[in-house]
Formats: structure tokens, sequence, C-alpha cells
């Protein structure tokens, strides 16, 4: 069997009915998005985009006990039992590593095209109406409060103290999600971005109009 689809079924086995916002269907709208973004991103190779699409979420470490590598080994190990090339397994590991949002005083560098454009499609997955929706699934999965206007949004200077923080759900618009237009790669994401992040600072502006503070 080919990869893209043998790695597309084993993905969605893994994450069917996962509740926390890792689900078969984000995978699925980064894998789409990723794709699309591809053929509009001369130079980046499709197959290797849409296999780190389908697998950079496979062991993520805010549910492996912080262990950034279990992704990557992880990949490694399905992509090693499907007999990919070592160039592409290899590609493949470095993306996933390089894909996750670290705090907002980290940069998150790429090193290849297909890295960019799968940074740019789950980080177009966390803006917009569903970006919101997943922001206050996650924040009920740890069983945050929405908001709390005593606890003030931070600059996390580390990727240490980012995942330390258990800071109430509204904080996270300050703290990741409204940055996230201005630190796309390419082009075609930052086209998509645009509608997304005027609908999230609409959402917010509403939101603390109704809190009433
Ligand atoms: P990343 O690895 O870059 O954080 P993912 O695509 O793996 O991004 O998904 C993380 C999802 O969970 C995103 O929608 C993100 O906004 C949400 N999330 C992460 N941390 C928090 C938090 N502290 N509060 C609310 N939502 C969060
Ligand atoms: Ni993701």
């Amino acid at each position: 069997m080919s990869l893209i689809p043998a790695t597309a079924a084993y993905v969605e086995a893994q994450f069917t009915g996962e509740g926390s916002g890792h689900d078969w269907a984000h995978i699925r709208r980064v894998w789409q998005m990723a794709r699309r973004l591809a053929t509009a991103t001369p130079g980046a190779d499709p197959e290797i985009t849409e296999l780190a699409a389908l697998l950079h979420d496979i062991a993520d470490w805010k549910f492996h006990g912080g262990d950034y590598e279990a992704g990557p080994r992880a990949a490694r190990a399905w992509l090693l039992g499907l007999q990919a090339p070592e160039a592409t397994i290899a590609r493949v590991e470095t993306i996933i590593r390089e894909v996750s949002f670290k705090g907002l005083g980290v940069e998150t560098p790429v090193s290849s095209p297909e890295a960019a454009l799968v940074q740019d499609a789950d980080r177009l997955d966390a803006i917009g109406a569903i970006g919101v929706a997943r922001a206050f699934a996650y924040g009920g999965h740890k069983g945050r409060p929405l908001h709390d206007p005593a606890v003030p949004p931070v600059v996390h200077a580390t990727f240490a103290a980012y995942q330390k923080n258990t800071a109430p759900t509204l904080n996270h618009f300050y703290e990741k999600l409204l940055h996230l237009r201005d630190r796309l790669h390419t082009p075609a994401a930052r086209a998509v971005a645009e509608d997304r992040h005027m609908f999230m600072e609409a959402f917010v502006a509403q939101f603390l109009a109704e809190w009433g503070e």
C-alpha cells in the first residue's frame, strides 16, 4: 500500500473519538489544508508534506508527559513498518519536531518548505471559529475556567514555562491564538488566516462585553 493512504487509515483509527481537540477531524483538516497550501507553494514535496501533516500530532508532548521526542519516535516506528525510505522518515521526523507552538517568546523556525506548510496548516486550525471551539474544548478537558480577569495573560519566554501554564482559556487567545496570523510562513496561509483572525478578534471583544468588566 502506498504511504499516504496507509498512514491516513492508521491515524484515523488511532484518533477517532479523541475529545481534547486532537481528534481525527483536526488531523484531517490539517492534512487537507497542507495539501491545498502545497499546490500554491513552489518547492514543497507533496508526499512529505502530507505524511508529516498526517503524523504531526501522533504523540503530542501535551499528552505524553512532556516527552517531545515521542511524536518523531512514533512516526518513525510507523513509517519503518511501511518500509518507507530512511530519507522520507528523517524528513517527517524533523517536521514533527518543528511544528509545535512553544510559547509566545520562543521562536519556532522551520528548516524546510514542507515544515512551513505543516506548521501553517496546524496553526490555521487553531484560529477562526474552529480555533475558538478547540481552545475551549482543550480548556474543558483540562478543567480550566473560561476566563478570570484576575489572571493576566503572560508572554512565555521558554517552552518549559509554556508547558506549565494552567491559565483560564481566554488567556490562550492573548498568549498564542491572536499572534498566529502574523507568524505564518507562506502567503497562501496568510490569505486564509485573514478572515479567521478577524472573527477571533470579534469573538474576544464580544466575550468581554458579555462578561461585563
Ligand atoms: P500546538 O501543538 O501548536 O499547540 P495543536 O494543533 O497540536 O497545536 O493543537 C493544540 C490545540 O489545543 C490548539 O487548538 C490550541 O489552541 C489548543 N490549546 C493548547 N493549549 C491551550 C491552552 N492552554 N488553552 C486552550 N487551548 C489550548
Ligand atoms: Ni495539530
